[in-house]
């Protein structure tokens, strides 16, 4: 029987990065380089099935105009990666993305660094869920490869879990990226059985992407850094497409 595609969500906050370094305080200036609307629309011609934006509280590389105008381009299915807080949830309820992803956030972290504590904050992120789905968003958990956050993530509601492949890619290509991609894989199995859908990120590259492909269920794959990085030799689409052959080769 033929897998399911898994779907490539493409991270384009380092694209904003970049702008940010020259263009921080004047980003909407006609000559702010690069165009995120444009290099977004060249994401979806390599092939994107989605784009993902992390909205940070500190506005360190997305903006908020950045996110309206990616939101009503043609053909976006928008992932919003934010963190849960009150103030984000209006933000999304107002924007309406097809996705939301809750990650943790700290200010001091250069990327995101860890999952969400679900467990720990059940009721908060149980209520922030609740009121997502009730504005038609899809809620999906970032969190480690752990099976008390797995669960945690079920009781709370999310129909969707998001496995945080980080370690796995700071192992890799070490011996020590086998027991990683061992807990990858069980965190999938258990996922799965919860009747979650589980979407993975965070470090993927075009070298450990074959490893990440032998995690069975996985629904969807979100890669930022690796895109971006190589799009600054070959540009956006042909760096999108290439992942995308990864991909499309499991189909
Ligand atoms: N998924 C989530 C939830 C993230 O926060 C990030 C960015 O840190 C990614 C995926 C993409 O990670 P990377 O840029 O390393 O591909």
């Amino acid at each position: 029987m033929t897998q399911p595609r898994i779907l490539l969500g493409v991270n384009i906050d380092h694209a904003a990065t970049l702008r940010q370094a020259r263009y921080r305080g004047t980003h909407t200036s006609l000559h702010a380089e690069p165009n995120l609307t444009a290099f977004t629309r060249e994401a979806l011609a390599g092939g994107a099935d989605g784009i993902t934006v992390h909205l940070r509280e500190d506005r360190r590389h997305i903006q908020d105009d950045d996110v309206h105008a990616i939101a009503q381009l043609t053909g976006v299915r928008l992932n919003l990666e934010m963190a849960c807080t009150s103030a984000m949830v209006d933000f999304a309820r107002q924007l309406r993305p097809a996705a939301v992803c809750l990650v943790p956030e700290s200010r001091e972290e250069v990327t995101t660094e860890g999952g969400l504590d679900v467990a720990g904050q059940l009721e908060r992120v149980t209520q922030t869920t609740r009121e997502l789905k009730a504005a038609g968003i899809e809620v999906s958990l970032f969190i480690g490869p752990d099976e008390t956050q797995i669960r945690a993530a079920a009781i709370a509601g999310a129909p969707v879990i998001e496995l945080h492949t980080g370690a796995f890619a700071n192992a890799w290509p070490t011996e020590a990226a086998a027991p990683e991609l061992a807990r990858l894989r069980a965190g999938c199995v258990l996922a799965r059985e919860l009747g979650l859908v589980v979407n993975a990120g965070h470090g993927i590259n075009y070298d450990n992407i074959g490893a990440i492909l032998t995690l069975p269920h996985v629904h969807e794959l979100n890669i930022g850094h690796a895109i971006v990085s190589r799009a600054l030799f070959t540009g956006i689409r042909s760096a999108v497409a290439e992942m995308k052959s990864h991909l499309t080769k499991t189909a």
